[in-house]
């Protein structure tokens, strides 16, 4: 291990340290049906409903980009029927949400790899992708097949391979290397990461770019989230002081 520390953002203190990148693992949408006696699907459905209004509080205020959790590389253990549902409620979403994401000035990206979905459900992720892909006002990642550690196993593999070419020598791989093969290169470090539904853990969701990030979880399930329940993690956030190893 080298002496010299690497690079981290500027520590922030107390109020008004800067949230530019917060993302939110959308847990309990399950539990929120079947505390109401419904079908898992209505939670799913009430979910994207939440994801509607997440979206809008955090336009208002002002956040860079929001990183969401909508489908891990585990969840393909889940009955087919429930995954079918959760393909159909994306390409509602898509078809209903991409003009207005679009006139807003927001870039769609991906990480993970929504290749394994159904092809028209892909087709349409690629199209909206493509079609926001030059707007520059805020940007929201949707996590889709997405695992942590099977995005640093992809990220290994690509720079072995430069080894192995003979393109990069291995005292060249830095942290900074390896973060720039990560889906989340060009993104702003994470600030912020919440998770709703009570669950204490981050089911292998961004854990390199966790390394600094303030943690928020909060009991509230997914399909109940709202305005209030973001502006009460972003006011616990800018209360936080942020030391980054230093004092
Ligand atoms: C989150 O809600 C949605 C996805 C993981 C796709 P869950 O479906 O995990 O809800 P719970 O955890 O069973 O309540
Ligand atoms: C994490 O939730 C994945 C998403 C929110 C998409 P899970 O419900 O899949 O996580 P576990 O199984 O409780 O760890
Ligand atoms: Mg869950």
């Amino acid at each position: 291990m080298t002496r010299k520390a690497a690079p981290t953002p500027a520590q922030t203190g107390g109020e008004g340290a800067v949230l530019r990148h917060v993302a939110i693992i959308m847990d309990g949408n399950g539990r929120w049906a079947k505390a109401r006696r419904l079908p898992r699907v209505a939670g799913h459905r009430a979910g994207a409903e939440a994801v509607r209004r997440t979206l809008r509080a955090a336009s208002k205020l002002g956040i860079e980009c929001v990183t969401l959790y909508a489908f891990s590389s585990e969840n393909w253990k889940r009955p087919e029927d429930e995954i079918a549902d959760l393909t159909g409620l994306m390409k509602q979403f898509l078809r209903a949400e991409v003009d207005d994401l679009h006139e807003a000035g927001i870039r769609l990206k991906i990480i993970g790899n929504h290749h394994a979905f159904e092809p028209e459900a892909a087709a349409m992720v690629d199209a909206a992708v493509a079609r926001t892909a030059a707007n520059t006002a805020s940007t929201l990642v949707v996590a889709l097949n997405y695992g942590s550690q099977d995005e640093l196993a992809r990220a290994m593999r690509a720079l072995a391979q430069q080894v192995q070419a003979g393109t990069l020598a291995p005292e060249a791989i830095t942290p900074a290397v390896i973060a720039a093969q990560l889906d989340t290169a060009d993104l702003p470090p994470l600030d912020l990461l919440i998770r709703t539904s009570g669950e204490v853990r981050l089911s292998n969701f961004l854990l390199w770019q966790a390394a600094y990030a303030e943690l928020y979880f909060t009991e509230t399930l997914w399909p109940d989230f709202d305005e209030a329940a973001l502006a009460a993690a972003v006011e616990s956030y800018a209360c936080r002081e942020r030391r980054y190893g230093g004092r």
